[in-house]
């Protein structure tokens, strides 16, 4: 097939991102714009100097570039403007479903108001659903790389936040931080009926995957990639249709694979894994979702039924509501490829 029509087919077809932070869309310009507004003054003198510090060799690498771009966020106003920025151009590419993690702990930590967070960010999911008809859930991300005491406190909030909050996610510094220092947490949310899902398997190995499935029993895993190391895992991953949110353009930069072809989302699809493509942090990484698949599918010759599965998964696999989710499954219909 022509990579053109492929493009188009990728471009146009609904879809839901369901592995997002949404610090991680920071856009150079709008942290000038943020850090302007605020009267905070940067480490760098422009857009193009502050980008070109984006030279990453592993997860901790960008994560403390990342924690410092976050750092200009004070007001509701920070936290809507940078959701709305990505919810636009999420709109712009057939994203009509979107789950979005945020880190509490990297603001609350230099003084900014959980509140403050969360209902600049809500807002701005609120608004995009009257405007674009976008729905959304959002994702309270703990910080794995400090103590289980402190994820309790942040957790906290999330009574008075209940109304906005449906996900409890695990994420930051992988190797070294097992779920299994979560226990406790985790066990708590799964009984306050919150959704559950962590980071694992990225750069860590897949033991930490099975301790996230059995230990926290997350409904889904992000990332995952290194659970193929471990046929058990895989066949556990297959029985129990537990989706991988796959992220292949942070896989590239942040070298957990070398090259793209190498890429291990078609070996995923092909042995029954419930895979999903998503950005992960777009703004760090080179590209927002349609980018991310339309690099991966070059890269490994993906047909449109391929895409096809892949953008099914990611609406059976959100935590939308069944009717929503259904809704979504009926627009996809007329994107069948005809064989
Ligand atoms: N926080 C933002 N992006 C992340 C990633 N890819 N892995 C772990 N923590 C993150
Ligand atoms: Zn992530």
């Amino acid at each position: 097939m022509e990579n053109i029509v492929l493009k188009e087919y990728i471009n146009n077809i609904p879809k839901a991102e369901l592995h997002l932070h949404i610090e991680g869309t920071f856009e150079p310009d709008l942290i000038f714009k943020i850090a302007d507004r605020n009267k905070i003054k940067l480490d760098h003198n422009s857009v193009e100097e502050l980008h070109s510090a984006y030279n990453f060799n592993n997860l901790q690498e960008f994560l403390n570039i990342y924690y410092t771009g976050a750092k200009v966020l004070l007001t509701d106003e920070d936290f809507y403007d940078l959701t709305w920025a990505y919810l636009e151009k999420a709109h712009s590419q057939n994203v009509i479903h979107t789950e979005i993690m945020f880190d509490p702990q990297t603001h609350t930590d230099k003084g900014i108001s959980f509140d403050t967070v969360v209902n600049g960010i809500y807002s701005a999911l609120k608004d995009a659903e009257k405007e674009f008809g976008m729905t959304s859930k959002l994702i309270l991300s703990i910080l794995r790389h400090l103590p289980q005491e402190a994820a309790f406190e942040t957790y906290e909030n999330f009574f008075n936040h209940r109304d906005k909050i449906n996900v409890l996610g695990l994420d930051s510094s992988e190797i070294g931080n097992p779920p299994s220092k979560f226990q406790e947490l985790f066990t708590r949310a799964y009984y306050d009926g919150l959704k559950l899902t962590a980071h694992a398997g990225e750069e860590g190995p897949p033991d930490y995957v099975w301790e996230a499935l059995d230990t926290l029993k997350v409904n889904r895993i992000d990332h995952g990639n290194r659970s193929l190391e471990d046929e058990d895992l895989v066949e556990k991953i297959v029985n129990n249709q537990i989706a991988l949110t796959v992220c292949p353009l942070s896989n590239l930069k942040l070298q957990v694979v070398d090259d793209l072809r190498d890429h291990p989302l078609k070996t995923m699809l092909d042995k029954g894994i419930k895979a999903t493509v998503n950005s992960d942090d777009p703004a760090y990484f080179g590209g927002y979702i349609n980018d991310n698949f339309i690099k991966t599918a070059e890269a490994l010759d993906l047909t449109e039924d391929e895409i096809y599965k892949l953008v099914k998964n990611s609406f059976e696999a959100s935590f939308a509501d069944e009717k929503r989710k259904n809704e979504m499954i009926q627009l996809l219909e007329k994107y069948k490829v005809n064989n």
